[in-house]
Formats: structure tokens, C-alpha cells, sequence
């Protein structure tokens, strides 16, 4: 027998352990492995049941996900699947009980549907959650699933993904009961009473009570198509998963595996799919960093300080006291920091009628936040994060006095969006500490936090940052310094188109639907309107400097900007806003870019979807291919998990750099040709570009 599985016996119970670390995943040789030891056991007289447990953290957490890329490749022909393995499992005589720890994911829960029996650790949890990979469950789960929790539950998590807590589970007769202490113990007393009433196994594929053929599926089924072409936009396989599970309710067993079969090949096969498995492998890659080994000592954090409690001190307080770190918010006025604890405290009792929290959980987080206008306490702090305003200025003062009230173990963070890390360590007589700690806002909501690696500063630090974005629920990303670090100085660019566009024919509300289309989030003038078209003013006017004379810019957002046209805070920015803060195109501001346009002497013309689409991504994509150049990046991966963390940018799309990959790199860089032809010097493509054009390479080979 394999070793990935083990078998011992305890009884009159064969316990059949998987140890297939870290995660139990349903590698080549586990199937065979379960296989082989229920053999053993089935002509054993002495052995009455089964108990199928993981060994190590958790119970499995599903198919090998680097198999699939294998089979999409051809490297890997795809066989039969684990269908038949699982009938077997259900055909096997004598009760087989799926104990569960940690995770039973995808096919992991799918091998659990097809025990008789599940039980559970409370912290357990379930799910199928193949559609954040692109797929649909492929082993029978979106047949077995609807017929022990029912066709809404069974919906609900097959299309959406979510895994559920045991509880739930429980309550919804996916496991039958949940175990407290050992788990292991508690199984084999489990099986041995299930075996002691003699009945014959229960097979799931044979219970029908909860798939009732009756009209009521057919609402669910439509509400759950509704939901997911608004809340899943754009994503393929949570229609394909609503698809199976409507075959559940209308084919027999075998039949509705067949159309289950039949839709993941689909899905397997799919951009979407392979986009998203990237992006899987991509979130986990972008935690190593090549010069920074796993065993680096991390500094612990146990208490932090923000200075500055305005937009972005009120976020990351919260994401800090979320994680259970206590904080101290300094601030320098006493109105400011009230307006700031005023919002904070608005924040979490929205969340607690929303039920996202409970009132007991939120009391604790909001008593771990103390504000303050002094530096009393920063002496204690292991990590102390600057958000006051943008200017160099400031920020060097605000880090000399940190540099004399801060412990010198303490990591000294900023929270710039564009300024000169180096610069500001060099304030400081420990730039080893510095580091740059980019939230993005809202700073407790949103995932992505770029850190930003300045000359000096040290691999404790940066270890120490990479593991406290975890532990925040952040994917860290360490970038390079330069303006903009990575994220801002992409997106500039395709503001930058997307306000050229405009100049040159295209509506407001069409550069936007064509982007949101696209997948975006929110078109880049609504997100232009909802950050606040001042900010990016202010530091327009700051580099303006720095710019080339003659190079043509983009006049219609610095005109809004001196009408008082900050975008949603005023009312009007590209659009008009009512009460309810929808976006409203406004005939203003039309005229307004008419004029620019005759002042730039541009020849106005109706610009097709297709080309706002390329015009702004292939920017972005071009000054991604720039950052890599530079190193400022450490590989294309980690551009794309910036974009989908902290830009808005479509999953299923993979990222910028995998979206250019996608469409293939000669294509692009031959546009990118033709658009330095029309537009000028902004255009030249960048050289790593032209080369993997040329040689027929992709971002994701070259990284
Ligand atoms: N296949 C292959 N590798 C996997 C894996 C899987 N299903 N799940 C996790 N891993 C790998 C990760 O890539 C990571 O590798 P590195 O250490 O080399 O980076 C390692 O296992 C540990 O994973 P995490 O860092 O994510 O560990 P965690 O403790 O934070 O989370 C988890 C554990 C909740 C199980 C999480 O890994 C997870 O969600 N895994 C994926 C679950 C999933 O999507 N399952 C469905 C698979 S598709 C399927 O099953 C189709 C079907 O119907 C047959
Ligand atoms: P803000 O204007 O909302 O808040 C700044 C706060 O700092 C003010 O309340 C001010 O009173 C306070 N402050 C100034 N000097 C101080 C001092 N010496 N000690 C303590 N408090 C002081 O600014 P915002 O938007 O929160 O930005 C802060 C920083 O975060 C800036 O560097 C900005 O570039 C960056 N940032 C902003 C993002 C955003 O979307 N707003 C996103 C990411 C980064």
C-alpha cells in the first residue's frame, strides 16, 4: 500500500489514515491508497466499519490543483476522474465514517458525501468551493450535495463557494454529528455504534427526501442564476455549477453525473479557469521572496501605533485591532481624533447591523484601539505606521521623532502612496527598520498591501511584514521604491488613457461601461470620483516639474478639479451624484471636454469598446513590463495579484500581465507599435515587451 495512506486496526473498526501533507490533497496514489486498504478490509470478518480521517492539519482539502494544469497542458491524460472511486467507497458493505478536522474541500467533501457517515471537529469546515478556481465540482458533489442539505443549501455553496463552519453543516445534515475532544476516539466509538445496529450502509446517491422533483426548485435555481450574473460578474462557472445541480433535481444519479462530467470539462478547459488556478498559486507565490528564506527571524508583533488618525489611520487601526493587535492612534488635533473615533466606532456598528460581526466581538476589537495625542505608550510599540499627509516634509519629521521615542527593534512603516521610501528612512538613524507599508482604502476592508523594500531596509523586516500581512487577512506584496511603487505608477497610466479617450471622442459613461465590461470593478472615472479627484490634483501639480515640456497630458480633470469638482465628496466630479450616490452623466461636463479637446487640437471621433479596452489595459500592462524591467517587481505574478487585491481587476482575467499573456504577447506589443505610431513617445513599448514578442515567450515562462 502506498504511504501516503496508512491503515491500523482498533477493533472491530479499520481506521484508514491519509498523510499526504500539508494539506491531504487527493494526490495520484491517495484514491489508490484508500482503495487498497478498504480491500484489505473487505473480507475481513473481524472488521464491522470504517473511519476515514486525515492525518496532520486537516481532513482533505481536495483534488491536486496542480494536476489540472497537467491535463489542460496535455502533459496528463485525464481518465476517469474520481467518480468510480467514489461509488466505490459508497458500494463498500460494511459503513465507512468520514472524520473531519480542518478543511473537507472540493473533492475532499465530495469523498466525504460518498462515506456513510460524517463527523466533525467544531472548527471544522466544508465546502466546494471549485468556482473560485473556475471549475464546478467534478466528483459528484453537485449530485450528492443537494440530496443530504438540499437543493438551495447545495446551490448556495456549490455557486458561491464559501465554505460553511461545522454547525452549519450539522444543521443542514451534511455531517451527522459533531465531535468535541478527540476526534479520532470519538470516530471509532461512532462507527462501532453505527455498526452495532447491523443496518446496511446508508448510500447518499439513494436518498431522495431532500431533492424533491417539486416546482420550488425551479425559483431557487433562477434566484441563484440572478445572484450570480450580479455578484459573480462575468464568471462562467457558477452558471455551470447551478447547471448540475438542476440536473440533480431532474436526472437520476448517473445521469446527473454524466452532466456533471460533462460541465467541469467545460469549465477545466476554460481561460477562465486556468486564469484563476494561477491566481491560486499566485497568492501563495507572491509570500516567497527569493532572498528571504521560510526559516528568517521574524520580529513579533504584539503591540502597534499608527500616527495620524485621518482616512487611513481609522482602516488600519481597525485591520490591526481586527487581527486582536492592540494599537494606539495618534493624532495631533483632539477634533480630528474624535471625527476619527466617531467614524470607527459608525464602521463596526454598521458591520454589527449587517450582521457581519456581533456586538461582543466588536466592543472587544473597538477597546483595543486607544487614541491618543502625544507619543506616550510608542516606546512599547513593535511596529509603529505613519499615515499622517502626503509630503516629504512632514514625513521626515514625523520619522525623526519616531526615530528618538521608538524602541530600536521597532519597524518604523509608512503609509505613502508615492513618496521616496529611502528618503524617508534616511531620517532616521536606522533605515534598516523602515519600510513602506501601503494599505489601500478602505484599510480594513481591502486585501492587497503593497511593502516596499527601501535600500536598507533589513530581511528581519521585511519577513516580519510579510507574516503581519497575514495575520491582518492582507496579501503582502514586496515591490521596489519608486514613484508610485507598483500599483499607483500602472494605474496612472490607465487614468491617464482613460482621460485621453475621452479628449478624443469617447463619452464618460462609455470608457467606463467598456472597462466595466471588461470585468473592472468600476470604470477609472467612477474610481477617479470615489477617491477623490483632488488627491491625484495635488500630486500632479507637485511632479508637474518633473514632466517632459511638450508631452501632451490630459486637461479636463485639472479643469474639475478648479471648478470644485472633486467627485463624490462634492457632489460632481465626471458625473453628477443624487442622494443615493449613483452616477449620473452630466451634459457639463461633456461640453467640458469638448473644449479641452479643441484646445489640444484633437479631431474628435466615436471610439469602439474594443479600443478603449486596449488603450487602458495595454498602458497598464506596458508600464507592468517597465516595473519588471526594473526589477521593481519581483515577477509578473506578483503584478497581478496587486491588481486583483487592490485594483478592481477581474479574477477570472488572471491578472495584467497573465490578461497580455493571454491575448498573446505579439499581438499586443504590435498595437502597442501602432499606438506609438498615433500617439507619440507615450507608446514606445517597453523593451522586455518587445523582446518575449519577439521571441515568441509569455510573462508567465520569462517570470
Ligand atoms: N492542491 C494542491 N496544492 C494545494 C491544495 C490543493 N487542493 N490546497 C493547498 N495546496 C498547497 C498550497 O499551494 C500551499 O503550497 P505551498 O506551501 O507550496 O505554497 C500549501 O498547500 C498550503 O496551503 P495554504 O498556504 O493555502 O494553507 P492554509 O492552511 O492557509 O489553507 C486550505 C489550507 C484552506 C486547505 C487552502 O489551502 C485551500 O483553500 N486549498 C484549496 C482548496 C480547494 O480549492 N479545493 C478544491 C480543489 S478542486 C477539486 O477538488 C475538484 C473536484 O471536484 C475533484
Ligand atoms: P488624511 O488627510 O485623511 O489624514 C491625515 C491625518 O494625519 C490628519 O488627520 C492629520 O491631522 C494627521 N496628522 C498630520 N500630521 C500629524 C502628526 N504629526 N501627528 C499625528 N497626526 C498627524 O490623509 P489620508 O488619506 O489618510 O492619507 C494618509 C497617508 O496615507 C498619505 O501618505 C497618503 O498618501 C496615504 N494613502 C492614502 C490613501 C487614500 O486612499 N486616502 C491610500 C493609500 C495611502
Amino acid at each position: 500500500m502506498p504511504e501516503l495512506v496508512a491503515l491500523r486496526r482498533q477493533g472491530p473498526i479499520g481506521v484508514i489514515t491519509i498523510n499526504n501533507p500539508p494539506v491531504n490533497a487527493l494526490s495520484p496514489g491517495v484514491p489508490e491508497g484508500i482503495r487498497a486498504a478498504l480491500e484489505a478490509m473487505r473480507g475481513e470478518e473481524a472488521i464491522r466499519a470504517v473511519v476515514l480521517i486525515g492525518g496532520g492539519r486537516t481532513f482533505i482539502a481536495g483534488a491536486d490543483i496542480k494536476e489540472f494544469g497537467k491535463i489542460t497542458s496535455g502533459e496528463k491524460q485525464r481518465g476517469a476522474g474520481l467518480v468510480p472511486f467514489l461509488l466505490e467507497i459508497e458500494d463498500f458493505p460494511k459503513p465507512v465514517v468520514a472524520a473531519i478536522h480542518g478543511a473537507a474541500l472540493g473533492g475532499g467533501l465530495e469523498v466525504a458525501l460518498a462515506c456513510h457517515h460524517r463527523v466533525a471537529a467544531p472548527s471544522a469546515r466544508v465546502g466546494q468551493p471549485e468556482v473560485k478556481l473556475g471549475i464546478i465540482p467534478g466528483a459528484g458533489g453537485t449530485q450528492r450535495l443537494p440530496r443530504l442539505a438540499g437543493v438551495a443549501k447545495a446551490t448556495a455553496m456549490c455557486a458561491q463557494g464559501d465554505p460553511i463552519p461545522a454547525e452549519e453543516a450539522l444543521q443542514f445534515g451534511i455531517v451527522d454529528r459533531i465531535m468535541d475532544g478527540d476526534l479520532a476516539a470519538g470516530a471509532v466509538e461512532f462507527a462501532q455504534e453505527i455498526a452495532g445496529r447491523g443496518e446496511p450502509p446508508r448510500k447518499t446517491r439513494e436518498r431522495g427526501e431532500k431533492l424533491l422533483r417539486d416546482p420550488s426548485n425551479a425559483a431557487i435555481l433562477a434566484a441563484a442564476r440572478e445572484q450570480a450574473a450580479k455578484k459573480q460578474r462575468g464568471m462562467i462557472a457558477p452558471l455551470k455549477a447551478i447547471d448540475a445541480i438542476e440536473a440533480a433535481t431532474k436526472l437520476s444519479f448517473e445521469e446527473g453525473c454524466r452532466a456533471e462530467a460533462a460541465l467541469f470539462q467545460e469549465c477545466l478547459f476554460s481561460d477562465q479557469s486556468k486564469a484563476l488556478i494561477h491566481v491560486f498559486f499566485g497568492e501563495r507565490a507572491v509570500a516567497k521572496i527569493p532572498d528571504i528564506p521560510p526559516e528568517t527571524a521574524a520580529i513579533a508583533i504584539r503591540q502597534a501605533a499608527i500616527v495620524g488618525a485621518g482616512t487611513m489611520g481609522a482602516g488600519i487601526a481597525m485591520a490591526y485591532a481586527n487581527a486582536g493587535i492592540p494599537v494606539i492612534l495618534k493624532e495631533v488635533e483632539q477634533q480630528a481624533l474624535d471625527g476619527c473615533l466617531a467614524r470607527i466606532q459608525k464602521n463596526y456598528s454598521d458591520s454589527v447591523n449587517k450582521g457581519r460581526f456581533t456586538q461582543q466581538w466588536v466592543d472587544e476589537r473597538r477597546a483595543l484601539i486607544q487614541p491618543s495625542l502625544s507619543y506616550d505608550g510608542f516606546g512599547e510599540a513593535d511596529i509603529v505606521v505613519e499615515a499622517v499627509f502626503e509630503g516629504m516634509d512632514l514625513k521626515k519629521q514625523v520619522f525623526a521623532e519616531l526615530n528618538k521615542v521608538c524602541k530600536p527593534e521597532a519597524i518604523l512603516a509608512s503609509n505613502t502612496s508615492s513618496l521616496d521610501i529611502d528618503q524617508i528612512a534616511a531620517a532616521t538613524l536606522r533605515p534598516q527598520m523602515v519600510i513602506g507599508h501601503h494599505f489601500f482604502s478602505p484599510a480594513n476592508v481591502m486585501r492587497l498591501l503593497e511593502i516596499v523594500r527601501g535600500k536598507a531596509t533589513s530581511r528581519e523586516v521585511i519577513a516580519a511584514s510579510m507574516a503581519l500581512a497575514r495575520r491582518l487577512g492582507k496579501v503582502g506584496v514586496l515591490v521596489g521604491n519608486c514613484r508610485g511603487f507598483v500599483g499607483n505608477r500602472m494605474y496612472h497610466q490607465y487614468q491617464r488613457q482613460a482621460q485621453f479617450l475621452l479628449e478624443e471622442g469617447a463619452r464618460v459613461e462609455e470608457v467606463d461601461g467598456a472597462l466595466y465590461k471588461f470585468g473592472m470593478a468600476m470604470g477609472p472615472l467612477a474610481v477617479g470620483d470615489l477617491s477623490g479627484l483632488d488627491v491625484s490634483w495635488r500630486i500632479r501639480k507637485e511632479y508637474r516639474h518633473l514632466e517632459e515640456p511638450g508631452a501632451r497630458r490630459p486637461l479636463a480633470a485639472d479643469r474639475l478639479c478648479e471648478m470644485g469638482r472633486f467627485g463624490q465628496k462634492t457632489g460632481a466630479g465626471w458625473y453628477r451624484y443624487d442622494e443615493s450616490r449613483k452616477p449620473i452623466p452630466d451634459p457639463e461636463v461633456e461640453k467640458l471636454i469638448e473644449q479641452c479637446a479643441r484646445e489640444a487640437g484633437i479631431e474628435r471621433r466615436k471610439i469602439a469598446p474594443e479600443e478603449i479596452v486596449e488603450r487602458t489595459i495595454y498602458g497598464l500592462l506596458n508600464e507592468g513590463a517597465r516595473i519588471l524591467e526594473e526589477g521593481i517587481a519581483l515577477r509578473p505574478v506578483d503584478i497581478d495579484i496587486i491588481f486583483l487585491n487592490g485594483y478592481g481587476f477581474p479574477a477570472y482575467r488572471g491578472g495584467p500581465m497573465w490578461y497580455a499573456d493571454t491575448v498573446g504577447l505579439q499581438k499586443v506589443y504590435e498595437r502597442i507599435r501602432q499606438f506609438e505610431q498615433l500617439h507619440g513617445a507615450l507608446w514606445t513599448p517597453s523593451p522586455l515587451l518587445k523582446q518575449l514578442a519577439e521571441q515568441g515567450k509569455t510573462f508567465a515562462a520569462a517570470g
